[in-house]
């Protein structure tokens, strides 16, 4: 059985995995991002596939980055939130591990990774939408990975949905990642709680300052029942249910996967984002409707999707 490796670049952490035709992980290994500093991720990514190799026989690696990357699957052309500019990632990391690397936006590695073995396993359309630092979005259509012309497709982070709206790591105003996005919630968490709202008292006590409340604690604080936390899930699922309306009309996929940290949030994000969904849906009530899942190949979904992806020889 081929065994191949795939690697997820966060923002904050590296993960590499060894993963068989099953897309099972056999092996893996996780070090912190050295975040801005592109040579720096090119090390470390090179140090952990050459310590995943002294272990295992692969044939092949892919590395899922969160930026747009080029229809050869090997440059990255940009990244809103990482310093990568028309940078050939693919040629950097080949140089260093002498395997051959392709090189994947992280949302379409994850939405590839939850297609093929986790929570569109059963449909041939499937959009896969990833809540982190920004908005990934990953679009399986007719059971191929969609691309578009020039690679890029899917950057549905930037779907415009407020005009003149908050400035993005893009450039532009009123992006859905800076809505729907860990962060988005993350910010919008602590500027209430810096307004004194009443409300916000047990989480601030329980992160110790405004500035300590971070995504994790906000999910935890919701699953312990904190109503302020349970509130700013609830927001986050507004907007991303009304987005999410939005892209049923333009590609009536089956389902549509959420994925990224938040998602371990569970139902406390789930149902309002279904409610939002089913109240801006277009049509509603003469129409079939998608099912909202939550990926159930949590963290791993990148790495597995990279993994599966190399198979495929690059362009
Ligand atoms: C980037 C995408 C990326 C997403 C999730 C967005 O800001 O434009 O390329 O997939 O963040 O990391
Ligand atoms: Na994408
Ligand atoms: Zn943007």
């Amino acid at each position: 059985m081929s065994l191949t490796i795939g690697v997820d670049v966060g923002g904050t952490k590296i993960a590499g995995g060894v993963v068989d035709e099953q897309g099972q992980i056999v092996d893996q290994l996780r070090v912190e991002s050295p975040a801005q500093d592109a040579e720096a991720i090119e090390e470390a990514v090179a140090g952990l596939v050459a310590r995943l190799r002294t272990r295992h026989e692969v044939t092949a690696v892919g590395v899922g980055a969160a930026g747009y990357i080029d229809s050869a699957r090997s440059k990255v052309l940009f990244a809103p939130n990482i310093a990568w500019r028309d940078l050939d990632l693919r040629s950097e990391i080949e140089a260093r591990v002498d395997l051959p690397v392709v090189v994947e936006n992280d949302a379409n590695a994850a939405a590839w990774g939850e297609f093929r073995f986790g929570a569109g396993e059963d449909v041939d359309d499937q959009v896969m939408v990833t809540v982190g630092t920004g908005v990934g979005g990953g679009l399986v259509l007719d059971g191929r990975l969609f691309r578009g012309a020039f690679g890029i497709a899917g950057e549905l982070g930037h779907l415009r949905i407020e005009p003149g709206g908050r400035l993005c790591g893009c450039g532009n105003r009123g992006c859905w990642e800076q809505y729907a996005s860990g962060t988005a919630m993350v910010r919008a968490a602590r500027a209430e709680a810096a307004e004194g709202s009443m409300l916000a008292r047990p989480l601030i006590d329980r992160a110790g300052s405004v500035e300590a409340i971070d995504g994790p604690l906000i999910t935890q604080a919701a699953h312990d029942g904190d109503a302020f936390a349970i509130d700013q899930l609830a927001t986050l699922g507004r907007w991303l249910g009304e987005g999410i309306a939005s892209l049923a009309a333009v590609l009536d996929p089956a389902v549509v996967v959420l994925g990224g940290g938040v998602a371990a949030a569970g139902d406390l994000l789930l149902l309002p984002t279904r409610t939002a969904f089913e109240r801006e849906l277009t049509g509603r009530g003469h129409r079939p409707v998608l099912e909202i899942r939550l990926a159930t190949l949590g963290n791993t979904a990148g790495v597995i999707g990279a993994a599966d992806l190399a198979r495929e020889p690059a362009g």
